[in-house]
């Protein structure tokens, strides 16, 4: 059952003029542009963004386009080629909860914009994405960084590419209510083609550190297991809430301060023990993410095998984010002979990162299509991620 579709950039979305036909098609006119921002996905750091720590992820070549033209009546009126119903907002009374289904993120963005202080007006959009939604991979942060570049350009407000992270997080902690980190804005905004983002959420200091893993003969596989559970919103809050409460009981602004040499002797004056594990997973975590771009940056990409299954098993025993279905993929892809695994993204679902040698990913991808049907789930989809570029203008 061969379910490795391994195919790159450019993807499923049209083109610029593929764009540009779309939207005279709903709209009558022109569009003034076309920009375009990734999905991601995140090699390792995981819920240490909202701690102030490290975070490791690379842009998927799975990206979302908009095609957009200013509009001069205060009107918000967006067309997507995934969504059956347009939808159209009226900017004057935009507050946040004013907005519903996927059209909330561009309208975020307007809102986000107008509170930093632009004056920014409506627009004509028409979005085509195939970046996977519900998956883990940032198809938000995609949508609100293309719509956020494009508003930049449009309005002349030359936003640096990080501003434009900084905005899109603001939208979606501020107006679509989710309390994000800033790791999957900052990697569709500022992700290079063949690199990783190691980046530092506490300054947002960055740099890229190169990932040519097929010169290594090894490639990283996602495996999207198509499932999202319910508690995953409600959940995320709850895990956020407890690190910023360990942290405060330590003494400390955020538990990225806490080093692995003082672990020990801060769990132990934790007064509550469920707040134990949580502070030893972020703990843990920012040091695997410095191992990790250690032994890249030393050319021992496949060092980082074990690491990733760690990250794992900390995710699933210490912050209790994993499932069934992430925990079965990266049991059977080691079985299998990955080199190593984990969930990435947020948990409760969502997609599994893969670490193999070239010649085994169809037999690991096979091997999971398996137990997927062994266990009577619907299959995953997996693919190749090949490290791409950040957000654009396309035309
Ligand atoms: C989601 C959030 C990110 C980050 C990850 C977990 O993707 O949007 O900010 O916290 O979960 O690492």
């Amino acid at each position: 059952m061969p379910s490795l579709d391994s195919t790159s950039a450019p993807h499923g979305t049209g083109g610029t003029d593929a764009m540009a036909r779309a939207f005279r098609a709903r709209f009558g006119g022109d569009p003034e542009g076309v920009w375009q921002a990734p999905g991601r996905v995140n090699l390792i750091g995981e819920h240490t963004d909202y701690n102030d720590g490290f975070v490791l992820p690379l842009a998927l070549p799975h990206a979302t386009r908009v095609a957009a033209a200013r509009r001069t009546d205060g009107r918000l009126r967006v067309h997507s080629a995934q969504a059956a119903q347009p939808a159209e907002v009226d900017l004057a009374g935009l507050v946040p909860g004013s907005v519903e289904g996927w059209a909330v993120y561009p309208a975020a963005v307007v809102w986000a914009l107008r509170e930093a202080g632009h004056e920014v007006g409506g627009a004509d959009l028409y979005v085509d994405s195939d970046v996977p939604v519900g998956a883990g991979l940032s198809s938000s942060a995609a949508l609100e960084c293309a719509v956020g570049l494009a508003y930049s350009d449009l309005h002349g407000l030359g936003l640096e590419l990080p501003q434009l992270a900084l905005l899109a997080q603001r939208a979606e902690n501020g107006f679509a209510g989710v309390p994000c980190g800033v790791m999957d804005q900052m990697a569709s905004a500022c992700c290079a083609a063949g690199a990783a983002l190691f980046l530092d959420t506490r300054d947002l200091s960055a740099r890229q550190v190169p990932l040519d893993l097929a010169a290594a003969g090894l490639l990283l596989l996602v495996v999207d297991t198509q499932v999202k559970h319910e508690l995953a919103d409600g959940a995320y809050a709850e895990r956020r809430a407890g690190c910023e409460r360990a942290a405060r009981l330590l003494g400390l602004s955020a538990l990225r301060e806490l080093e692995p040499s003082g672990l020990e002797a801060a769990l132990a004056r934790l007064p509550e023990p469920g707040l134990r594990p949580l502070t030893r997973h972020v703990v843990t975590e920012n040091a695997r993410v410095r191992q990790v771009v250690s032994l890249l940056d030393a050319g021992d990409p496949r060092g980082i095998g074990p690491l990733l299954t760690e990250g794992h098993a900390s995710l699933r025993d210490d912050f209790a984010v994993s499932c069934a279905e992430t925990d079965l993929v990266v049991a059977v892809a080691n079985r299998a002979g990955a080199l190593g695994a984990r969930m990435t993204g947020g948990g409760f679902g969502g997609s599994v990162v893969v670490l193999a040698e070239l010649g085994d990913a169809d037999r690991i991808a096979e091997a999971v299509a398996d137990a997927f049907a062994a266990e009577g789930w619907k299959p995953p989809r997996t693919f190749t991620a090949v490290p791409s570029e950040g957000a654009r203008r396309l035309g």
